[in-house]
């Protein structure tokens, strides 16, 4: 089998300076703002990883937009092997740091093409709220598509198209919008730049890379989660926040 990262091809020209900047200055805290949090720890990755196909033992799944790592050690856990990218250096020594020496690691830009992974060489991908900082998807889905192995499959995570507005967000539900959100976390106050875009034009997206839509999950705060997070995760009853998709691969 050909190597999984063919280091010939490191792009990462063209990364967004805004969100490479604010995840550099979160990583230091964002293991310990997200992994217990309700909206990450217990909405997002759980309803994630509930529709990653199994067993993993002995495939090869890239998780894109790494961030801190808490997918790569999850996907470790189950017995995979790992490839972890992120577009903050600082994001992926956290991720390093984190998964002790397994795994392979490094910088990427989603944006940037091609991908320095070879192709057919990836089982599955999972990307976990980070597509919705590119505007353009054809550049990482078709990336995706070419490093995976005929019939592999995609879990992405993205905010729910028919989510609570953002502060300020101009245009309407069928305009696709750059929004954005200040967040604070530990202590790092960031403003965060993401796109905003109707369900038809992620189908859309999917479909033009050769994906078709095998599950769709739109998770809601278990009792636990909201016994323990009352004041975080009861505006989200009810309320779309998070969606899922798992997209297999059209052979
Ligand atoms: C909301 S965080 C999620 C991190 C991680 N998946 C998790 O669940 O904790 C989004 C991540 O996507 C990364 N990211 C944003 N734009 C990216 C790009 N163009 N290429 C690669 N990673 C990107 C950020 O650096 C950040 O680590």
């Amino acid at each position: 089998m050909e190597p999984v990262i063919d280091r010939k091809h490191r792009g990462g020209e063209e990364r967004s300076h805004s969100t490479l900047d604010a995840y550099d200055r979160l990583a230091p805290v964002w293991s310990q703002a997200t992994d217990e949090g309700p909206f990450n720890g217990f909405l997002e990755r759980p309803a994630l990883r509930a529709l990653v196909p199994r067993p993993l033992a002995g495939a090869t799944i890239l998780d894109a937009g790494c961030g801190s790592g808490a997918q790569c050690e999850w996907l470790l856990g189950e017995g995979a092997e790992v490839v972890g990218i992120d577009l903050s250096p600082a994001m992926v020594e956290q991720t390093e740091r984190r998964c002790s020496g397994n795994g392979r690691f490094l910088v990427a830009d989603l944006g940037a093409e091609p991908l320095p992974i070879a192709p057919e060489s990836l089982d599955g991908v999972t990307c976990s709220l980070a597509l919705h900082y590119l505007e353009d998807w054809q550049i990482p889905l078709r990336s995706f598509a070419t490093a995976l192995v005929p019939g592999g499959w995609i879990v992405i995570s993205l905010d729910h198209p028919f989510g609570p507005p953002f502060p300020g967000q101009q245009g309407g539900y069928f305009d696709t919008v750059l929004v954005s959100d200040v967040w604070s976390k530990e202590g790092v106050e960031v403003t965060q730049r993401f796109w905003r875009r109707p369900l038809s034009a992620v189908f859309d997206a999917f479909a033009v890379a050769g994906f078709v839509v095998e599950r769709v999950s739109e998770p809601q705060p278990s009792v636990e989660a909201l016994a323990r997070f009352p004041a975080d995760l009861s505006p989200v009853v009810g309320v779309p926040w998070f969606i899922v998709y798992r997209l297999r691969l059209m052979s």
